[in-house]
């Protein structure tokens, strides 16, 4: 297996949600028990990937590194990067084309939240493969919001177009990519879209034309939510809320993944309760510290 890097791209400037996002950016808002950004990283740690890029705005930068720092809490190391300017997605392999260098990439909207049994089995599947992009795709009531697949009965990608006036199928491609280090150069190439952006679903449309775009389904026990609107940003907060009630455990922990990884110690863990204590994620913390010794 290749190594992979991961990438959160965490810039943008929140418009739909203004104005909650004049003051703060968007992926550091609470959905439920911890900030928006928890969710991502949790998924690029359950890959696996411990190195890890975030890309963010200059007016941003500050709040990011107070909450996640170099990452060694979570036994992760994190670097930061700035994107001057909304851009669009496929900027991120340019701002992180050092960063990538001669390794895999995983690339991860910081606003995007996957929730379901079995999901680690599908990120290591696409990361067995060591040339060509894998996306992630959902069955979705409104594709016409999002990057759109057509796949053969073999699952396999017949087309791909973004935000289709005309869905020719109801499966979205989600804000997780994984990619060879071709993303950076293909990116490179593409010109802005209507919108004035770079489009992800181009950089696809280059790995398909050369027969190297694969999908995996996320299927309906699996959820997909993002977090764009103040509806959905609530929603997916309650979502979380009803899971981790019900459960008893908790979504996105970062230090339970760590913990979990071996990529930190019990007593790095203890150490990371003492900072939460007074919050219920500390409480949690210490649930699985009395468990472990
Ligand atoms: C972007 C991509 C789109 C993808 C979506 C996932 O859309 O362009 O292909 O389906 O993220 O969240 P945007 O958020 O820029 O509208």
């Amino acid at each position: 297996m290749s190594q992979y890097k991961g990438i959160i791209l965490a810039g943008g400037t929140g418009s739909r949600l203004h104005p909650i996002t004049l003051g703060v950016s968007k992926q550091l808002l609470p959905v439920y028990d911890k900030p928006l950004i928890y969710y991502p990283l949790s998924v690029l740690m359950l890959s696996g990937i411990n190195e890890i890029l975030i890309i963010t705005t200059e007016q941003d930068l500050a709040s990011f590194k107070n909450l996640l720092g170099d990452g060694s809490q979570f036994g992760v190391s994190i670097a930061y990067t700035i994107q001057p300017q909304p851009k669009g997605i496929p900027e991120a392999f340019i701002l992180a084309e050092d960063f990538i260098g001669n390794d895999n990439c995983c690339l991860i909207l910081g606003d995007n939240l996957f929730y379901g049994q079995y999901f680690t089995d599908k990120l290591k599947k696409a990361m067995d493969r060591d040339n060509g992009a894998t996306v992630f795709c959902h069955h979705v009531t409104d594709p016409e919001r999002f990057g759109v697949v057509s796949l053969d009965n073999k699952r396999q990608v017949v087309s791909i177009e973004e935000k289709p006036s005309k869905p020719i199928s109801n499966y979205a491609v989600t804000g997780i990519y994984f990619c060879d280090k071709q993303a950076v150069e293909y990116a490179k190439g593409l010109k802005p879209s209507s919108r004035g952006e770079l489009e992800i679903t181009d950089v696809l449309k280059c790995y398909l034309d050369n027969g190297q775009l694969s999908a995996e389904i996320l299927g309906r026990g699996f959820a997909w939510l993002d977090t764009g609107t103040h509806d959905s940003l609530i929603k997916a907060g309650q979502f979380v809320q009803t899971i981790e009630a019900r459960q008893g455990l908790k979504i996105a922990c970062l230090e339970e993944i760590a913990y979990r990884n071996n990529w930190i110690s019990l007593s790095q863990l203890e150490a990371q309760y003492q900072l939460f204590k007074h919050a219920s994620y500390g409480e949690y913390l210490m649930k699985i510290i009395s468990e472990e010794s």
